[in-house]
């Protein structure tokens, strides 16, 4: 996973938490490199859901809820990075499918070591679009706090529906977006 995901996660744990938990869930998360990212680097996924879980066991907040919350920091980073995206997209029914077709294409192509996942669309009614997420990393919950920032940014009112799928372990989700 591409290092900018654990930059930007432990300036969030900073911003909200402060430095000492950083250091904590650093010094007890067993991690290949003892903290030391660099936002062009890449590294093991695994290190970042070993964080997560000691953040977790300190703030009593539940796993998904903080990978969710991460999620919409990510949004906040990513679009801030690429500007020019919500130039040419107007509305989360235009974002979601373009970050497949070029966002995620863009990044692949910026990043060969990138690891990045895959979504299929389906488009059941004017007001509904469903997204399904694969991926060979456990991020659904990452994916549900993108789409809700998404939607916040547009200031579209939606109900997301998550059903995960099999093998049940966050790889695999199919997410009913509704416009309210
Ligand atoms: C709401 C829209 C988006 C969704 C739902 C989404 C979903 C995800 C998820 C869930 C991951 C974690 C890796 C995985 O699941 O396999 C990921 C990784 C990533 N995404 Fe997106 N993304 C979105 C928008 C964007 C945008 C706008 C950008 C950049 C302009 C972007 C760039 C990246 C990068 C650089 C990674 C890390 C790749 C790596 O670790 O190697 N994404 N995305």
């Amino acid at each position: 996973m591409k290092g900018v995901v654990f930059t930007e996660f432990l300036e969030l744990v900073e911003e909200k938490f402060g430095y000492a938990t950083v250091d904590h869930i650093i010094e007890r998360s067993e991690l290949s490199n003892d903290g030391a990212y660099t936002s062009v680097g890449t590294y093991d996924y695994h290190d970042l859901i070993r964080m997560v879980v000691e953040l977790s066991q300190i703030t009593g907040s539940r796993v998904p809820d903080l990978v969710k919350f991460f999620g919409h920091h990510m949004f906040h980073v990513f679009t801030k990075a690429y500007p020019e995206l919500l130039r040419t997209t107007h509305c989360t029914f235009e974002f979601l499918p373009h970050v497949e077709k070029a966002i995620h294409v863009e990044m692949r192509k910026l990043y060969s070591d990138a690891e990045l996942p895959s979504f299929r669309f389906e488009y059941p009614a004017d007001n509904e679009i469903v997204m399904y997420y694969q991926s060979t990393r456990p991020f659904a919950d990452l994916a549900e706090g993108l789409i809700e920032a998404c939607a916040e940014h547009f200031g579209e009112p939606v109900r997301i529906q998550r059903e995960d799928l099999a093998p049940h372990d966050g790889t695999q989700a199919r997410f009913a977006i509704t416009k309210l």
